[in-house]
């Protein structure tokens, strides 16, 4: 099985090797729970062990984005083969299209066309939420199934980031997404005692993969993202 790394230390061992190639994993978490920082540096690090990735922004601009990643300790942003989408760009480039605003169909040829021309190995779409309010779903369970089935033919890793409020158990995506993913990464904030609060994140699914299934507490140390065992209390 070809598996493509997350490079987050001792994750990696959790999923059997890392994630199955061209896999379309959710990255879904609540707000502040680093969906963005997660998702950009699996693409980073991987970029830096020679591959070429798309990273698609809704909602931060290139600059904004780039800056905070930067913080984050991700060097060089300019001078790597990891490509940021301003989507704000795009839809000037199709004011024609901006009307219908049938967004899903305006990425879905964009990321056809740049994946096959560029051959970038994994695409990042920030967010799915962003999308969604970009997007006339007429039939959104079907709309998704095909735009799912169009990512699971590419021929690239895919992470979708997907926001869920904090409050609700148990729903990872809008629609159908949980069942359409490939794999699932959770993010969530847990209160330790009165006044703590520790990001964890589990693998719910992992098509392919015989994957821990428990919560990591996930931290960003030395500049790199590190699981250790998360120990409840
Ligand atoms: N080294 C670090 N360790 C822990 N947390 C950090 C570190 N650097 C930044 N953060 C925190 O990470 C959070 C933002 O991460 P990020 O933007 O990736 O989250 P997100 O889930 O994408 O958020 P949003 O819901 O706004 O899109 C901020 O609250 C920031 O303070
Ligand atoms: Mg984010």
């Amino acid at each position: 099985m070809d598996r493509v790394k997350t490079h987050v230390l001792g994750f990696d061992e959790a999923l059997d090797g890392g994630i199955p190639r061209g896999s379309v994993v959710l990255v879904s978490g609540s707000a502040g729970t680093m969906k963005t920082a997660l998702t950009f540096s699996i693409l980073y690090e991987n970029v830096k062990a020679g591959s070429k990735a798309l990273y698609i922004s809704l909602e931060e601009n290139e600059e904004d984005l780039k800056a905070a990643m930067s913080q984050l300790g991700l060097e060089g942003l300019d001078d790597i083969e990891l490509y940021v989408l301003d989507v704000g760009k795009i839809r000037l480039e199709h004011k024609e299209e901006e009307l219908s605003k049938n967004w899903l169909d305006i990425l879905q040829k964009y990321i056809e066309q740049r994946v096959r021309m560029n051959a970038f190995d994994f695409v990042a779409i920030d967010s799915l939420a962003a999308l969604y309010s970009l997007s006339t779903l007429g039939h959104p369970r079907r709309d998704l199934f095909h735009f799912f089935g169009f990512l699971k033919g590419l021929d690239a890793t895919t992470f979708l980031i997907s926001e869920v409020p904090a409050s609700e158990n148990g729903r990872l995506g809008r629609y159908e997404e949980e069942f359409l993913a490939d794999g699932i990464l959770y993010l969530k904030h847990f209160e330790k005692g009165e006044t703590d609060v520790q990001l964890r994140m589990r693998c719910v699914k992992m098509r392919r993969t015989r994957h821990e299934a428990g919560w990591f507490a996930l931290i960003r140390d030395g500049g790199r993202f590190q699981i250790t065992r998360a120990i409840s209390e």
